[in-house]
């Protein structure tokens, strides 16, 4: 199936997110270095990094290895413009998360922001899994439901209005179900509240105990 996100300008993309009635790019940036700096990784990967929002906060940290991931070849490649040479051990993988079994050697911290809304979450986290090293973190960022805001923003740039269809929030439960079964054990939870109104709720989970699907 076409993945829209492949139909999006990366510059409509980013113009979008910084938009002060939405304003979620600063703060996925900002939360990427709260995890940084809390858990002091050696490597991190960014699932769906777009144009590598946020790669800048490994400079001059523990990180020595930040690992980006995308489904789009041009958002890739606008990241590799920007911070080859910039960013400690920058490696980027143009791949569909949901596909791709080994990608890339595991990391210490995973950041999954705004993009579990778009996959299948089941096999997305069997995907996480296997990327994360033992006594790793997986930190997923996700929008939480509003009762007068549509989940995609409008705005002036209306190509973002083609994910809208295929868009779809998670509840807190059906997130650490999924994790559960693929491996991870929940650390902690936050909501975060974006400039333009919408409240993010941040995830985090350690590399642990698969549970059992079977059991309720
Ligand atoms: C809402 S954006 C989040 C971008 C980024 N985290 C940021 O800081 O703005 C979702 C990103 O995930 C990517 N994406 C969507 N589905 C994907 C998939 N199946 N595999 C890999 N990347 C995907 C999109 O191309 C897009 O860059």
């Amino acid at each position: 199936m076409h993945n829209p996100w492949l139909d999006i300008p990366l510059a409509d993309y980013e113009a979008h997110m910084a938009l002060p009635t939405v304003g979620q790019a600063q703060l996925i940036a900002h939360e990427l270095d709260v995890l940084v700096r809390t858990y002091s990784p050696n490597s991190v990967a960014i699932i769906g990094c777009a144009g590598g929002n946020g790669f800048d906060c490994a400079v001059g940290t523990s990180v020595s290895r930040v690992v980006g991931v995308d489904i789009n070849p041009q958002y890739i490649e606008r990241a590799r413009e920007r911070y080859e040479g910039r960013t400690p051990g920058l490696e980027l993988h143009i791949a569909d998360i949901q596909a791709s079994e080994r990608l890339f050697d595991p990391v210490d911290l995973i950041y999954v922001a705004l993009v579990l809304e778009y996959v299948d979450l089941a096999r997305t986290m069997s995907v996480l899994k296997s990327h994360c090293d033992t006594n790793g973190v997986l930190a997923v960022l996700s929008q939480l439901p509003h009762e007068r805001m549509a989940h995609v923003s409008p705005s002036p740039y209306n190509s973002l209005q083609l994910l809208a269809p295929g868009m779809r929030l998670t509840s807190q439960e059906e997130l650490q179900r999924q994790a559960g079964y693929a491996g991870f054990a929940p650390l902690h939870s936050r909501t975060v509240v974006a400039t333009g109104g919408k409240r993010l709720r941040i995830d985090e989970f350690r590399t642990g105990v698969r549970a059992d699907p079977g059991a309720s």
